[in-house]
């Protein structure tokens, strides 16, 4: 059987699965749904087995789902996924270069919107400003998600902090820790960066065409390189254990749906105040590194676009659409 049908197979197995809720199910069902002989299921049970799923097996009864293993691969993913569009389409990959690099290869041809780039391995991660993104092999989040709204580009900083607040509530629901969001991108814990947003658009001047988010997020790395120690953290080291990152991947998808759906229907308002709920510069004495120059100030709030409101000492009120900023100690 060809690769791609054998995996669509699985898929409905594991749909089958998730649907049974940790019940068992019996052969003869799992082989109606799926079409096949008993003989047949056996077999996709064992690839499932070669993945890391654990199964049971029990005479009369059937086979359920232990525990799934934690990579990010489609299947882990779809399993227990609760969203209605996006991240039913999942591009899993073992190691790439660069999520955002494929989702913008993909983008420009026939795509599912909310389709997700998804990596256990980036080898030329990009961060914002050109940095590079440390990506090592199993430890982290490496995704990249594609919409397509249909709206100006100038909105597009407000999916920065859509996303920023889907990641925040989906690491609360999933580790009970409480992250902080450093305009305009950066999520924090204990004053260290746990998560990084790129959001990129192909665009004409009065339409984006594509919309590509990529979350970088340090989930079970127990140490960083000497050059990001000490700015740098993960949801393991905080928590003290290590943290499902499939679990978060499909909160984070849930969160970020339904935050869409809110933010077309009903505009920035709701999202706004939560982001704001989560800040961490607000109101503080700040500096802003922007491409024309440093501005120092104090932050006093987002506007319905997601621009920074910045404050100097002579008075005057600036627009920050860009920029990385510093929490002035004192402030
Ligand atoms: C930043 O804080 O500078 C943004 C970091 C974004 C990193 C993510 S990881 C998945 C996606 N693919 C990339 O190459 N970059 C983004």
């Amino acid at each position: 059987m060809a690769e791609s049908v054998q995996s669509s197979v699985r898929q409905q197995l594991l749909a089958a699965f998730s649907k049974a809720d940790g019940e068992f199910v019996s052969g003869q069902a799992l082989a109606e749904i799926l079409g096949c002989s008993r003989t047949a299921i056996w077999k996709h049970i064992e690839a499932l087995r070669q993945e890391g799923f654990e199964l049971e097996a029990v005479r009369k009864k059937g086979y359920r789902i232990l525990t799934k293993p934690d990579k990010v691969t489609e299947n882990e993913i779809l399993i227990g996924l609760q969203t209605n569009w996006l991240g039913k389409e999942i591009v899993s990959l073992e190691t790439t270069e660069s999520t955002q690099k494929e989702a913008h290869r993909l983008a420009q041809e026939p795509f599912k919107e909310g389709t997700v780039v998804i990596a256990e391995e980036q080898t030329a991660g990009r961060g914002r400003m050109t940095r590079a993104w440390h990506s090592p092999k199993y430890t982290g989040v490496w995704m990249s998600v594609i919409l397509k709204p249909s709206l100006p580009p100038y909105k597009a900083p407000q999916f920065t902090l859509i996303t920023a607040v889907a990641i925040v509530e989906a690491i609360i629901d999933v580790t009970g820790l409480r992250p902080e969001i450093k305009w305009p991108n950066d999520i924090l814990l204990n004053g260290k960066k746990i998560t990084g947003i790129l959001t990129e658009l192909q665009a004409d001047a009065d339409q984006i065409h594509s919309i590509i988010i990529g979350i970088g997020i340090n989930v079970n790395q127990k140490e960083f390189p000497d050059e990001l120690k000490d700015i740098a953290t993960s949801l393991a080291i905080e928590k003290g254990e290590p943290v499902s990152r499939s679990q978060l991947v499909q909160e984070i998808l849930k969160n970020i749906e339904t935050y869409y759906h809110v933010y077309m229907k009903e505009g920035f308002a709701d999202i706004k105040k939560r982001w704001e709920k989560y800040a961490l510069s607000i109101g503080k004495k700040i500096t802003a590194r922007t491409v024309t120059g440093v501005i120092r100030g104090k932050a006093l709030g987002i506007t319905e676009e997601g621009v920074l409101k910045l404050l100097d000492e002579e008075g005057t009120i600036h627009d920050i659409y860009s920029a990385d900023i510093e929490i002035d100690q004192k402030g």
